[in-house]
């Protein structure tokens, strides 16, 4: 047995693995270096090791790809193997494992929870439950996980303010920005290299409409994490993002050809963020060239995945902006093929949205705007469990109020543009306000909105 950094003992039987694991989480935490290499190296090193595969394969899964990767299925019998010498907390975490690979990201989210519930300090156990509400898109989860632990934390504990940097993304997914911005912005205090608390604190000013606040926060703080590779890419897309709400938009070309195209395959969430930047530019009117052809090679790995239906309707965009339609046709038959083979909570997700979110994507990307209204709109109030951030969903409502407005369904456009602009003073959401007024014979109304929207835009 050794002990980690926050007193709790995990199985091993050499002094470097306690090094390996604590400098892989440390790792992990700021996400940078290789945490994987440096499990790897322990586990094979020490056949006690239990959580070396355990947190291999649970990095994998939280990168985008599913259970059926050959690498995550690996990591999962070598984990098995080492379960019965292991001591109950690290069980329970092999346990949380299976059933993360199995599709069932809510059931292993509980699951961690019920270890943190005996082990408030298991920061393995926070950040897994983190990431696997995230992916399922349960916001009260993903902030309740690390509000009910953050009362046995202070600052005299490692990874204090990581776990803040949490709990604020947690806050900013459930709506709450004041809190959020506030714990973000603590927690960036006492850890500058937290770019995850970076982060929040940018969907903070993303969902508020404050796009001169978030560009000032990215741009100042890009020395902290312009070298985290895992989550770059993604900084960079939501510093697009309200670039391209303030009319750079020739920044923004040079951000995604020099910092978020340069993703690998197995980069799934950094991929993510190549697709859905290349479409907010061609939303906002931007030609983006030979790009989507660019990112396609990179997807095709993940074609028989479908480790959630976020990434899939990423995947259908892609393929289908690219012209690609016999893969696009490929792809859907793997998609049917998947649900109907499978029996999870992941397949239910994939079948009862997302497999229309991925065909509405489609019809979009190929112009075929009825189409597309036609599959987005009646899961639109559902797309919330196929993961990713609010933030990211933006881009399927962005796409449906666009369907809409192009095949001059106006009154449905209004009635989901009309409030939103109403909260957020974004001058891309008062244009197409505007156009839905002056669809829906609200001339006056559509003036004023356009008027407004320049006078945002300046
Ligand atoms: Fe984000």
């Amino acid at each position: 047995m050794a002990t980690d950094n926050l007193g709790l003992e995990f199985s091993a039987s050499r002094p470097e693995t306690a090094a390996g694991f604590e400098a892989a989480m440390d790792e992990y935490m700021v996400f940078t270096g290789e945490p994987m290499h440096r499990l790897k190296d322990a586990a094979v090193a020490d056949p006690e090791f239990a959580l070396g595969y355990c947190l291999m394969g649970c990095l994998r899964l939280f990168a985008g790809v599913s259970g059926s990767n050959p690498q995550v299925a690996g990591e999962l019998a070598l984990s098995r193997d080492r379960r019965e010498a292991a001591n109950p907390r690290e069980r329970a975490h092999i346990d949380a494992f299976e059933t993360a690979a199995g599709g069932e990201m809510s059931k292993a989210g509980a699951m961690w929870d019920a270890i943190l519930a005996d082990h408030p300090h298991d920061m393995m156990a926070a950040k897994c439950a983190h990431e696997a509400y995230f992916l399922v898109g349960e916001s009260a989860n993903l902030r309740d996980s690390v509000a009910a632990i953050l009362p046995a934390w202070d600052e005299s504990l490692p990874y204090y303010g990581f776990l803040l940097g949490m709990g604020a993304f947690g806050y900013e997914e459930t709506g709450e920005y004041e809190v959020a911005e506030e714990m973000g912005r603590r927690a960036v205090e006492i850890e500058p290299a937290d770019c995850w608390a970076v982060h929040a604190v940018a969907h903070v000013l993303q969902m508020q409409g404050r796009r001169r606040d978030g560009i000032g926060w990215l741009d100042g703080t890009v020395r902290h994490w312009r070298d985290k590779m895992w989550l770059k890419g993604h900084l960079w897309w939501h510093l697009s993002i309200q670039l391209i709400e303030d009319g750079q938009i020739d920044r923004v070309l040079q951000i995604f050809d020099d910092y978020i195209s340069d993703c690998d395959e197995d980069q799934v969430t950094r991929l993510m963020d190549c697709s859905s930047l290349l479409l907010r530019l061609e939303l906002a009117g931007v030609e983006v060239g030979e790009r989507w052809h660019q990112v396609v090679p990179k997807w095709l790995k993940h074609m028989d995945e479908h480790a959630i239906g976020f990434t899939d309707a990423h995947l259908a965009l892609t393929l289908a902006r690219a012209g690609e339609d016999d893969r696009l046709a490929e792809f859907f038959r793997s998609l049917n093929a998947y649900i109907e083979a499978q029996d999870n909570t992941n397949q239910g997700i994939l079948a009862r949205t997302g497999r229309d979110l991925c065909h509405g994507m489609a019809a979009f990307a190929r112009g075929d705007y009825t189409t597309a209204a036609d599959r987005i709109h009646p899961v639109h109030d559902d797309i919330w469990n196929i993961g990713g951030s609010n933030a990211q969903r933006q881009m399927f409502t962005l796409t449906l109020v666009k369907a809409l407005l192009r095949s001059e369904r106006f009154a449905e456009a209004l009635q989901i543009v009309e409030l939103w602009a109403t909260e957020v003073p974004a001058p891309s959401l008062w244009r197409d306000l505007a156009e839905a007024l002056e669809g829906t014979g609200h001339a006056d109304g559509a003036v004023a909105a356009r008027r407004h929207a320049t006078e945002l835009a300046n």
